[in-house]
């Protein structure tokens, strides 16, 4: 691909915070999935190095792909051995990648830390469904003078604030 001027600056560009905005079609996820492959395949970041994240999990799934065939392409033209043990290693590494949704991400993030909240480390996200049935057995059980400590289902109860503030409507 003959890459604009502005999408060459931003694929090459090292050791900055860079901040690509631009317009719809443009070429920004082309120009990122790009930006990856060059720090994986020239300059030798492991892949399980990154944080890369989307809105979408279609968008995920595409720049999983994008990567594993660069890496392949990589390695049918690669004759050095220790190149292509980093390439296989990773492939191997790809599939634990942080190439996820954001929301992916954050769920990550507090079942790896669920410790440092009041969430039980089995915990689950609940659809609107589950919710509105949830909100209605904590008004039920929480408001009739039952223990504080009543449980509920989840692992929830009625003085877990953290949680049951995400139920509060
Ligand atoms: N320099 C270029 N030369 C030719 N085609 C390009 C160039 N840059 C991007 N494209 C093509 O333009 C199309 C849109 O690119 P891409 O999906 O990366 O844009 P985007 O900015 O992420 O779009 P969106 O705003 O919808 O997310 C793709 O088919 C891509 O291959
Ligand atoms: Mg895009």
């Amino acid at each position: 691909m003959r890459w604009t001027e502005a999408q060459a600056k931003t694929i090459e560009t090292r050791d900055k915070n860079i901040l690509v905005s631009a317009a719809a079609g443009s070429g920004k996820t082309t120009v990122l999935i790009e930006r990856i492959k060059r720090l994986v395949l020239e300059d030798r970041v492991d892949i399980d190095r990154f944080l890369i994240t989307t809105f979408t999990n279609a968008a995920a799934a595409e720049m999983k792909e994008k990567m594993e065939k660069a890496i392949h392409s990589e390695m049918e033209q690669e004759q050095d051995p220790k190149t292509i043990a980093f390439l296989q290693r990773q492939l191997q590494l790809l599939p634990q990648a942080s190439i996820s949704t954001f929301h992916t991400f954050a769920l990550g993030v507090m079942r790896d830390f669920f410790y440092l909240t009041d969430l039980q480390p089995g915990f689950i996200i609940g659809d609107e469904t589950q919710l509105q049935i949830m909100r209605r057995i904590r008004r039920m059980r929480c408001s009739s003078g039952a223990s504080r400590k009543t449980e509920m289902p989840f692992g929830v109860s009625c003085e877990n604030t953290a949680v049951t503030e995400a139920m509060r409507n």
